[in-house]
């Protein structure tokens, strides 16, 4: 059996990478959204690779649910399912999952290697069907071998990048890194390989900043572990292949991970930022009360902005570096209004760990909408230490008063260092 010499991917051919590493991955060019959240302009790809030894076959992931059969078709142009001893998955999201099953079927023989956190996951993926046998796994951490020979597949574990269970695979004697999600991106571009392929630098930023950015700690990790070593080819599980200058994407990736935001506006102070919304300009004189407040604490520098003056973007990028974040809004119709929404739903993409929140706002009749703030803050993780303030209608100097303690009391909370729970990273998903 031999693979296809050409660079472009074939159906029913595999493609040569290195001699005996071959991508047995699908094209998915007209997929336009992925996990609903990221626009894919020219589709994406499941990228997954076979790797022959001397002892026996491995296959480093497997595709989306939908394309197994052209993965199979593919797996099948360089290998027989009776060679296959070793399925690594890196990562068990679906869109790399979705053949294993089937794949574990036919390659009854073979064995997993999963991280120690994919476990529970990977129970609740593979369910053995009738009188089929449970599926023989075993667990890596960093440093760990598997032998197939003459070559050499070494885990190194890198958590959280995205998911708890993600982890890469470093091909020793061939310096080939299967990173997994890290590294890749959503384009879809049959030639493959990074010195071929049209300019995706757009599409490797945009996935960073949705997939990566939340973990970007965990991301400086990875990095460190994946520095050392000899590196001929990166090959991610979407997008092209990266053999042309590898390094290249560990530098975009520190330069993401340490953007100049991301660092504190000064070692010792910390940073309060108050948006407001406001229809009559009763929301906008509490906001201006409560700065006045919070400004009274030393160590505190405090930042007033009106989400109507402002795009959303850079707003998300000052509350990654910031400590606390308080939002105003007046109650219309029921509900707090569309910009704040639009900036709290805009919040997923960094790391709220540890920050506080606050909410208040006018109202003239039932005013939910600070109860509403308070909950979707909770929800994202930041703790609420201050209960929110609400006026209605035209705040009195007494209100404003109020309005000013609730600065000093939010202002207090982030100097005396209060912080949030931890994310419980197992819910995500
Ligand atoms: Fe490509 Fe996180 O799955």
């Amino acid at each position: 059996m031999t693979a296809s010499r050409q660079t472009v991917a074939q159906p029913g051919e595999a493609v040569g990478i290195v001699p005996g590493v071959h991508w047995i991955g699908v094209l998915d060019p007209s997929l336009r959204s992925f996990d609903i959240i990221l626009r894919t302009a020219n589709g994406t790809t499941y990228n997954a690779y076979l790797v022959r030894g001397s002892d026996g076959v491995a296959i480093i992931d497997t595709v989306k649910a939908g394309f197994a059969e052209e993965f199979f078709a593919r797996l099948e142009s360089v290998a027989r399912y009776d060679e296959i001893r070793v399925i690594v998955l890196n990562h068990l999201e679906p869109d790399h999952t979705g053949a294993l099953p089937e794949l574990m079927r036919r390659a009854p023989q073979a064995k997993l290697y999963i991280s120690t956190r994919a476990t529970t996951m990977l129970k609740a993926l593979l369910k053995p069907k009738g009188d089929e046998r449970p599926f023989e796994y075993e667990t890596v951490g960093t440093g760990d071998e598997v032998s197939l020979g003459d070559r050499t597949l070494r885990f190194l574990h890198t958590p959280f990048l995205h998911w708890p269970d993600t982890q890469c695979t470093y091909l020793v004697e061939d310096g080939v890194l299967f990173s997994g999600d890290v590294f890749g991106c959503h384009h879809c571009d049959s030639r493959l390989f990074n010195d071929r392929c049209g300019d995706f630098r757009f599409a490797f930023d945009y996935y960073y900043a949705h997939i990566m950015r939340p973990f970007k700690t965990y991301v400086m990790d990875a990095i460190k572990l994946i520095e050392p070593l000899t590196l001929k080819i990166i090959a991610p599980t979407h997008g092209p292949i990266l053999r042309d200058r590898p390094r290249r994407s560990l530098t975009r990736y520190r330069e993401l991970s340490s953007a100049s935001f991301s660092e504190r506006i000064d070692n010792d102070e910390r940073s309060l930022i108050v948006f407001y919304m406001s229809a009559y300009g009763n929301t906008a004189r509490m906001a201006e009360a409560i700065c006045a407040g919070a400004e009274e604490a030393p160590g505190v520098r405090v930042s007033l902005y009106d989400l109507e003056g402002g795009e959303l973007q850079p707003f998300v990028d000052l509350i990654e570096s910031a400590d606390a974040l308080a939002l105003g809004s007046p109650t219309i119709n029921g509900d707090a209004v569309k910009p704040i929404w639009d900036l709290l739903s805009s919040l997923a993409v960094i790391d709220l760990k540890g920050k506080l929140g606050a909410a208040f706002g006018s109202y003239g009749w039932t005013g939910e909408a600070v109860r509403m703030i308070e909950d979707r803050l909770r929800g994202l993780k930041l703790r609420v230490p201050v209960p929110g303030v609400r006026v209605k209608l035209i705040p009195t100097d007494e209100e404003l008063d109020a309005c000013r303690d609730f600065g000093r009391a939010l202002a207090g909370a982030i100097v005396s260092g209060e912080r949030g729970k931890v994310i419980d990273f197992a819910d995500l998903g």
